[in-house]
């Protein structure tokens, strides 16, 4: 193989910038050709692709989003356009392909797989949620600002002696919340991943008011039952405690990327373009992430169907560390 391409999918993460870097400067080192692919396999479908050199990607290393841009493909959900796909590598002469992204983007390369590229999967979502992995590229950082808000929010909550919910992204996955609120200090965090139990998060409120507490701060996944205008209105009612609701949003996205989502991404691409670039190995395609601290790569299909599960000590602790 001497053409790799690169590419970002789906919802982006501080980091996928560091990635694509090492992706082709080592893909260069290593005497391939390096083709960047624009808004993921939307782009690809429309043949927007580039030859990348090392100066190409100077001055990302730091910054969030990606330079290759991103999109939710509509079209590659369907055969005949993954089909249309696999035939513009071909065009291209591009056998092997990193995909950047989260579960849904990953699962677009098993498809491509299926058809002959070999691609290798790198976990590019603030989310959490690709369970072959312990982290995401993308989760460390929106971790921090969600602390930093936090911190802020607490400030004036205390001065106003309300309780604030923060509504921060996790469809699926509580992990955004359930990480923000245990290093945080969080009173409760609601997560898809466990029952809905708003009297009990009211009962804490009044039992720290009581106790002389200024201020509670309540983290919701935005995947949990109960809408987050619903949650703060009925909060306000049943505590008679003043609630306002911060939904952070687009801010987790974006931002510089941290040490910790720097290191992943650097040394996954890096992982990657070593298995592209090895001669005579057998052409699998494979889901590259941390486990234990170590980058690890398996067999893509088999990673994505990996549970893991939900880190139930953590979310008791945060109810311990509250009382
Ligand atoms: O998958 C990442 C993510 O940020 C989720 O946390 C969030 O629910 C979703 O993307 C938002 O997607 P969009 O960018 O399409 O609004």
């Amino acid at each position: 193989m001497n053409k790799i391409g690169v590419l970002t999918s789906g919802g982006d993460s501080p980091g996928m910038n560091a990635a694509i870097r090492a992706v082709v400067r080592c893909g260069i080192e290593a005497g391939l050709e390096v083709w960047g692919i624009e808004r993921g396999y939307e782009g690809l479908l429309d043949g927007e692709l580039r030859q990348m050199d090392r100066s190409s990607v100077g001055d990302i290393l730091h910054r969030g989003g990606t330079i290759l841009k991103t999109a939710r493909s509509e079209r590659f959900m369907e055969a005949r356009w993954i089909d249309k796909a696999a035939e513009m590598l071909a065009t291209f002469g591009i056998g092997g392909l990193v995909v950047i992204g989260g579960d849904g983007s990953l699962r677009g390369g098993l498809e491509l797989a299926q058809r002959g590229i070999r691609v290798m999967g790198l976990p590019g979502t603030i989310d959490n949620d690709l369970h072959y992995t312990d982290f995401t590229i993308g989760f460390d950082t929106a971790v921090s600002t969600v602390l930093e808000a936090i911190s802020k929010i607490r400030d004036t909550s205390s001065s106003h002696d309300r309780t604030t919910v923060i509504e921060v992204m996790g469809r699926r996955c509580g992990d955004i919340a359930l990480y923000a609120a245990l290093a945080g200090g969080a009173e409760s965090v609601l997560v898809p991943e466990m029952p809905e139990d708003i009297n009990m998060v009211c009962r804490k409120i009044i039992e720290g008011s009581n106790r002389g507490k200024l201020h509670s701060i309540i983290i919701k996944a935005e995947g949990t039952g109960t809408p987050a205008t619903e949650l703060t209105r009925l909060i306000e009612e049943r505590t008679g405690k003043e609630t306002r609701l911060v939904v952070l949003s687009y801010l987790q996205r974006g931002g510089s990327p941290t040490l910790n989502d720097r290191m992943l991404a650097t040394l996954c691409a890096a992982k990657a373009v070593e298995l592209l670039a090895e001669e005579g190995q057998e052409a699998e395609s494979k889901a590259i992430g941390i486990v234990d601290g170590h980058i690890m790569a398996y067999e893509l299909g088999a990673a994505l169907e990996v549970k893991r599960a939900f880190r139930r000590e953590l979310y008791e602790l945060i109810n311990v560390l509250s009382k």
